[in-house]
This record gives C-alpha cells, structure tokens and sequence, in this order.
C-alpha cells in the first residue's frame, strides 16, 4: 500500500508541496489541512486550522497518515513536530526547541555570537536607551527589528535618525526586545537545506523579492516571487555559505541538544567579507518553495522518509538543468489591508509544460475562483533559462486577472541585469 501524507497549510508552497508529493509513485493519499480548493484533486482538504495541533493529532490519527509535512512556521514554533512524536506520528519539521532559530530574532543572534557563525553587528535592547546608544555608535543606516514573528513587517530598515528612532518607538512595546543591528551591504540569496542532525543536504539557491514594487521599493512582504538557480551565485559562494554557516549552525544544534530536523532556510546576505545570516527560516519558503520544488528531480518523499529514517546521507538530491520563475499576483492593498472576493478570470488550474499556477490564497464560489487572500496565487514559468522562465510567467500572467491584481514585473531582475548565464551549482 502507498503512503499517506499529511499537509498542513493552505497557502502556495503548501500547493507546491502536495503538487510534488502527487508526483511521487509511493504516494497513494494526499490530505491537507486545511488545504485550500486551489489544490484541486491533488489533495482531499480537512477543515482543521494549522493552530489546532490536538485537531492535527487527531486527524493523522484518525485518517491513519504515514506522515505530515508542516508548512508554515506558527505550528513548528508551537511545537507540533513534538506533539505528533508524543502520538507516535511523524511530522516532518523541527521540534519547538529548534524552531527558536526563527521564533526569536535575539535567541537566534545569540546562538550565532555563541558558534561564531557570521551575522550583523547586532545588539538585544530591552529599552530605548540601549536602542539610542546603538544607533549612535553604530550610525546610519540602520536596522531595527521586532523580536518575535511578524510575516515580514517587523523589520525597518531606517536611513534617517527620525526614521530609526520612530521605528525604536514604534517596535519597543512593553515586554517585547529590539534587536538593532549593522546595515549589511550586498545581494540577498536564500539557501534552504535539508538537514538532519549534523547532515546537511543543500538545495540550490534561490532568490526572494520581498518589497511590494518593482525596483525593491514599498513596503516588504511576505515575498512577491523568487527564481533559481541564482547564477550571480556559484559553487565557490554555496561552498563558503556551507562551511561557515549552515553545517556550524546544524553541528552547534546538536551540541546544544536540540538536533534540527527539517527544511533549514538560510537568508543570506552575499557580503565583500562573505556570506552573512540575515535570518533563519525553520521550514519552506514562500514564494522560494514554488520555484525550488518544480526543479527538484529527486523524488521529495524519498528524501522525507530518508530523513525519518536516519539515511539523510545517503541520498543524492538531483535538480532539474531548467530554470524556474515564480511571481506572486497580490490583491489590491496588499501587504496593507487587502480586498476580497475578486472574481478570478483566465486559467489558475491547468498544468503546462512551461507552467504551473500554485494558489496562495483562492476560494471557490460558485464554481469559479475567487481571491481569498493577501497574496492569491503563484505562477511557475519554466525553461531552459532564466529569460525563458520568465517570459513563461509572465506570458500566463498576461491570461490571469482579477481586479486590483498587481505583482511585480521584475522577478529574476538582478541575475537578469547580468545576462542570467546558467551556472551549474552541482
Ligand atoms: P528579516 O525579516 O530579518 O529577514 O528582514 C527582512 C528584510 O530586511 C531582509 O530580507 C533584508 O532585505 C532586510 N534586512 C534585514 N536585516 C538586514 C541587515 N542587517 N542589513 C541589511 N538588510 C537587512
Ligand atoms: N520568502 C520568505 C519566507 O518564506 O519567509
């Protein structure tokens, strides 16, 4: 009998990952929870919200899974990969206990002073003082960041005194720390890895765009889309990035006692010093899981059962030669309070050779699809290149449309700008 996998989730890389588990010939069932209409029949959806742990306990339970696959942060941070352990299922993900690599900005800045992994000059305030004198030996510009999780608003990056000091004011609420650190010049890259104890499988890079407009400017979001592979980007980069970074900070977690399991995202800033840590992720990215996924050759299952089993290094993750680009269309206002119930118009379902549409945030009324969300689906153009990738998004973009739908026209800009020549990382 085939396995029976668990998906909770309901936005685009949870779409992508059940999209890629479909493909694999081990799987009999896909169940998400609570999974969106976008998933079409690629999963049967379980109205059980991803803050209901015992409610995911007991649906593993019930529906008899082999395993789940936790996508987005919040549950991992409230421990779910341990309340699923306690009921003897697996759940793919860290435990809370790692989880705290993304659950605190100032826990996940002193682990990295402790295990020397490099990262801004920073320091953890706890009252305006602190935050003035930082900002005045430090100078400008600068950023301030909220401690705890904040989709992607908590962070100011502040150019002027008044700016900084508004953010401070702004950030620093009762019971809550700052944490104030050096502006890192260079180019942002995400490198994600599959990671058991100290055994680290690498993906390929990718690239987020996470200011609303074209040209990086707005406000930031949750991510307006990504692309891999990253050409800028080569093996020198992604060997440093793994000596100094990801392999010290899964080796420093198992000394620690809190081993990691799961998807490690690094958000690296690519420095003339070397590779820097901008933040760590605890699981998939989004949008960086709807380009990364397609371009995964290896079947992901294998590598998920690899990993239960304690066979991590035993596998060979293989990509796929082609390029993927991933754009994300938002709704009107979005990451502001955004508009709803938007008739969705043109083809969200079908699969192309050279695209694949992942919904983020769509419901179904009568029959058709409607926007349901801040960010409400992602287009996947493929192609020999990185060109060819985009002109596949943007081309099935072009076909899609509903009202006060923006999403930037610039994805892949930055390896663009170069001549997007394909250099194999492995
Ligand atoms: P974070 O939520 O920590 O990833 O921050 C959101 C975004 O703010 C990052 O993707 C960067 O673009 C920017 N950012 C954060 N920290 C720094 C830093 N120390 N230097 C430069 N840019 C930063
Ligand atoms: N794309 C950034 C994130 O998933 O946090």
């Amino acid at each position: 009998m085939g396995l029976r996998i668990l998906i909770i989730g309901c936005g685009g890389r949870e779409h992508a990952l059940a999209w890629k588990c479909r493909q694999s010939p081990k799987v009999e069932r896909v169940l998400a929870a609570p999974g969106g209409t976008g998933m079409g029949d690629l999963a049967s959806s379980y109205a059980v919200e991803p803050d209901d742990i015992p409610g995911l306990v007991d649906l593993a339970a019930k529906e008899r899974v082999d395993f789940a696959i936790v996508g987005p942060e919040a549950p991992l941070l409230d421990g779910i990969v341990d309340a699923f352990a306690a009921a003897g299922i697996d759940a793919y993900g860290p435990t809370k206990a790692a989880a705290v690599l993304e659950g605190s900005k100032s826990e996940a800045k002193r682990f990295m002073n402790r295990w020397n992994i490099p990262t801004a000059a920073h320091r953890t305030c706890t009252n305006q003082e602190e935050a003035f004198e930082f900002l005045e030996a430090q100078g400008l510009p600068v950023v301030v960041k909220a401690d705890g999780l904040a989709a992607g608003k908590g962070v100011v990056v502040a150019m002027s005194e008044e700016e900084a000091k508004q953010a401070i004011e702004h950030l620093l609420t009762p019971g809550n720390c700052i944490v104030m650190e050096e502006f890192m010049v260079g180019e942002e890259v995400s490198l994600l890895s599959f990671v058991d104890g100290d055994v680290v499988v690498p993906m390929e890079f990718a690239q987020d765009h996470k200011p609303v407009f074209d040209g990086d400017r707005g406000p930031n979001t949750g991510g307006m889309g990504a692309y891999s592979p990253v050409p800028q980007f080569g093996r020198e980069v992604m060997a440093e990035a793994l000596e100094t970074i990801v392999k010290p900070t899964a080796r420093a977690m198992v000394k620690e006692g809190r081993p990691f399991r799961g998807v490690l995202y690094t958000g690296l800033m690519i420095t003339d010093e070397g590779p820097k840590v901008v933040e760590y992720n605890v699981r998939f990215g989004d949008p960086e899981a709807q380009a990364l996924l397609p371009r995964l050759e290896t079947d992901l299952v294998d590598i998920i059962c690899a990993t239960f089993a304690g066979r991590l290094h035993e596998i060979q993750v293989q990509w796929k030669p082609e390029a993927a680009c991933a754009v994300v269309a938002a709704s009107q206002g979005y990451p502001g309070p955004y508009a709803m119930d938007k008739k969705i118009r043109g083809d969200v379902s079908s699969r192309r050779p050279d695209s694949v549409v992942f919904h983020s945030g769509t419901k179904r009324r009568v029959g058709r699809f409607v926007t349901a969300g801040g960010r409400v689906l992602t287009v996947t153009g493929f192609g020999p290149d990185l060109f060819d990738a985009m002109a596949a998004a943007y081309g099935r973009l072009d076909e899609i449309h509903f009202e006060g739908m923006h999403y930037r026209t610039d994805i892949g800009w930055q390896a663009a700008a170069r001549g997007a020549k394909r250099v194999a990382v492995h």
